[in-house]
């Protein structure tokens, strides 16, 4: 019988044997340091399991999970600067614990190895892998900017917010999956199963992400409690409360959100509040609930080992219901 865990120990051995202190320290120790941080690992275990699935080895797709590891890692480094962030996975962040400059540096430098990690493959699945790999990535930077926009914006729609959710974040779980079975010669139709998969999954996922961010429990969420709140997030949960709060609330709430007070914790209460009596945070776990069903019928029509899909699906309900 295999385990989520097997996946994640295999990988987690790779990544120690490949991510290794270098000089210039002030360079590499930050990247250590955010890789070595843990975190639920689940775009690679993707990475391998999807690989599996379309007949290929774990160990064939280890430097593509690592390279997808590595950008989503990246990500975090530049979105804790652009979000203010002092926590990172109960640590603090990279620009707290060293600077700004450093988390911009050691940043590029990891988005530059997650290229490097590829370059292993043979031409064609190279070629695949790349152009999948720098698509994906300029989804998530228009993602991030989608994001970064909304936060001045008084007028986002549940549809912008879910163009920018499936960019900023579904796409790299979908695209880890696809990479995984690009690596073990997968068949289109495969590939694109597994990627719209993802996607399901991935939208899932931040809308779980937006939800625990405000009711997560603070000792195992591992990020600051209403970071969202305080930086006037145009999340589902905010733009579902100013949908169903009365005319005079719903104002109240919009003129909230155009403010950054000293001590944000009134703020937080009463938007939490708001958010709980509004109907807001069932809303939202309703349509995390969507996702998951549209991801698992697609999984229903994927070839492969029963066991290997039966793992991607418990891996998809494991985020669902996670704590951190
Ligand atoms: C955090 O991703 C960024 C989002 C897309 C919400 P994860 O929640 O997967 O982060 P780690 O790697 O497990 O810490
Ligand atoms: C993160 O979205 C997406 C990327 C890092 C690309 P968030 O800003 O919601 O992620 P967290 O909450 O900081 O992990
Ligand atoms: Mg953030
Ligand atoms: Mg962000
Ligand atoms: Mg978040």
């Amino acid at each position: 019988m295999q385990f989520l865990s097997d996946y994640r120990n295999d990988f987690e051995a790779y990544l120690n044997e490949q991510i290794q202190l270098q000089e210039p320290e002030g360079l590499y120790a930050p990247i250590k340091y955010i890789m070595n941080l843990g975190g639920k690992r689940m775009r690679p275990v993707a990475a391998l399991l999807a690989a599996e699935i379309c007949g290929g080895t774990r160990q064939e797709a280890m430097a593509a999970a690592l390279a997808v590891e590595v950008f989503h890692n990246f990500s975090l480094v530049h979105d804790d600067i652009m979000d203010d962030a002092p926590l990172r996975r109960g640590q603090e962040t990279v620009h707290e614990k060293w600077d700004i400059n450093t988390g911009i540096l050691s940043g590029d430098a990891m988005l530059i190895r997650a290229y490097t990690l590829v370059e292993c493959y043979p031409a064609e699945k190279f070629k695949d892998l790349v152009s999948l790999f720098s698509t994906t990535a300029m989804e998530v930077c228009e993602g991030q900017q989608y994001d970064v926009d909304f936060e001045e914006r008084d007028d986002v729609t549940v549809a912008e917010y879910l163009h920018m959710i499936r960019c900023k974040t579904a796409v790299l779980l979908a695209g880890s999956l696809k990479m995984g079975a690009i690596t073990a010669g997968a068949s289109q139709k495969q590939q694109n199963l597994l990627y719209d998969f993802g996607v399901q999954v991935g939208m899932a996922f931040q809308l779980q992400d937006d939800y625990l961010d405000v009711y997560g429990n603070p000792e195992t969420f591992g990020k600051q409690p209403g970071g969202d709140i305080i930086e006037n997030k145009k999340t589902y949960l905010y733009l579902k409360c100013l949908e169903q709060l009365p005319q005079n609330q719903a104002w109240e709430l919009a003129q909230l959100y155009t403010l950054k007070p000293k001590d944000p914790a009134p703020k937080i209460e009463t938007v939490t509040q708001w958010m709980s009596q509004s109907g807001a945070a069932e809303a939202t776990k309703a349509e995390m609930q969507a996702y998951t069903e549209k991801a698992f019928a697609l999984l229903d029509e994927l070839d492969g080992e029963t066991e290997k899909i039966g793992l991607l699906r418990q891996m998809a309900e494991g985020l669902l219901v996670r704590e951190f």
